[in-house]
């Protein structure tokens, strides 16, 4: 799947992490850290002015979409958006070709959602500027498993360790999480990793999954009980059950209280473990999701996740509009306000 796509560089769609190399991956990250001040709100900047983004998501989303629009409009760009199907003209039957082409005439760069796997890649052949996939179905999500991976390294490091060599556990909607399926893949670029699973019956991760980690030299484990899989990871990474994906009966099935709480990461002994989420979590009675008991663990990083997406998503876009750090650098300067909260 997705293999052969080209390396994710200016005038590149990004369609899958599969696009990616240690060294082009580290070249996104150099970025990422290189616009911090902006993301810090130490400096303002104008690099992108003039340019504009067509951010389409006909899929429910929060983060995804305002990180990606802030990102862009924090580097000086504009934003154009439309969301869900009812108030674009797909609702009268037009075509992704039609639609892409079209609103690629007015952008120079597309950000797309859609329910569809494969769909994004659709809107790419049709579109005349770069497109970013921001979720196709259950397929992709290459720019969270991006900023999962930025955050790994910089969480891991501040422990003194390194991604390479890890033990990362994965657990819950394996099958449907989009951000489980990138995150493996990209993940695999790293050296001797230890990927130990645990998901609910019928959610279980695809085989094309596990065997594109495993070809590249990766452990995967598959374990039984929660408590076991947590046991001895570096990193958990817990995910919420795609409900929207699946029937109802599966969802019900599969509404059965806390998947990861601090009762059973003490039973584990791993209190000190790095935690991660996507988001959103699932907090709805019997939700089986991350517990917000966790939130005081000193290993929280879900809310460094969603802070380091905005400087992953301006890399994304000043990759795919041929930006270099030095062009950010002459463009931005210290900001005259102050948006902080008194403590
Ligand atoms: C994820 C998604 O949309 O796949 N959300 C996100 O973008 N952070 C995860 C989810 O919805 O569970």
């Amino acid at each position: 799947m997705n293999q052969g796509l080209p390396l994710f560089e200016q005038g590149r769609h990004l369609l899958s992490v599969s696009q990616f190399t240690r060294e082009n991956l580290r070249v996104l990250f150099n970025l990422a850290d290189a616009v911090d001040p902006i993301a810090q709100r130490q400096a303002v900047c104008t690099v992108l002015d003039g340019a504009m983004l067509g951010s389409l998501f006909f899929e429910p989303s929060t983060r995804t979409r305002l990180s990606f629009e802030s990102a862009f409009l924090r580097l000086g760009g504009e934003v154009t958006t439309t969301t869900g199907f009812t108030f674009s003209s797909m609702a009268k039957g037009e075509s992704i070709a039609d639609t892409s082409r079209v609103v690629s005439g007015y952008s120079d760069v597309l950000v797309v959602r859609h329910p569809d796997e494969g769909s994004v890649a659709q809107f790419a052949e049709a579109s005349v500027v770069p497109v970013i996939n921001a979720g196709d179905g259950a397929g992709e999500h290459p720019s969270q498993a991006l900023l999962d991976v930025y955050t790994l390294e910089k969480e891991l490091n501040r422990r003194g360790k390194s991604v390479d060599g890890c033990h990362i556990t994965i657990l819950g909607d394996l099958k449907f999480g989009r951000t489980v399926h990138s995150l493996m893949k990209l993940m695999s670029l790293y050296d001797n990793l230890t990927f130990s699973l645990f998901a609910p019956v019928s959610l279980e991760l695809p085989g094309e999954v596990e065997r594109y980690v495993t070809a590249r030299g990766h452990k995967v484990r598959f374990v039984d009980t929660v408590v076991e899989a947590v046991r001895g990871a570096d990193v958990i990474y817990a995910t919420r059950v795609q409900r929207e994906r699946m029937t109802e009966e599966l969802a019900q099935a599969n509404a059965r209280g806390d998947l990861l709480n601090w009762a059973i990461l003490a039973e584990a002994d791993n209190l000190e473990a790095i935690l991660m989420h996507p988001l959103p979590r699932d907090s709805r009675p019997d939700s089986y999701d991350l517990s917000s008991d966790v939130d005081d663990l000193p290993g929280l990083a879900i809310f460094h996740q969603t802070d380091n997406g905005l400087n992953v998503r301006m890399a994304i876009f000043l990759t795919a509009l041929g930006v270099s750090n030095e062009a950010v650098t002459m463009t931005m300067k210290r900001r005259p306000w102050k948006a902080t909260l008194r403590p």
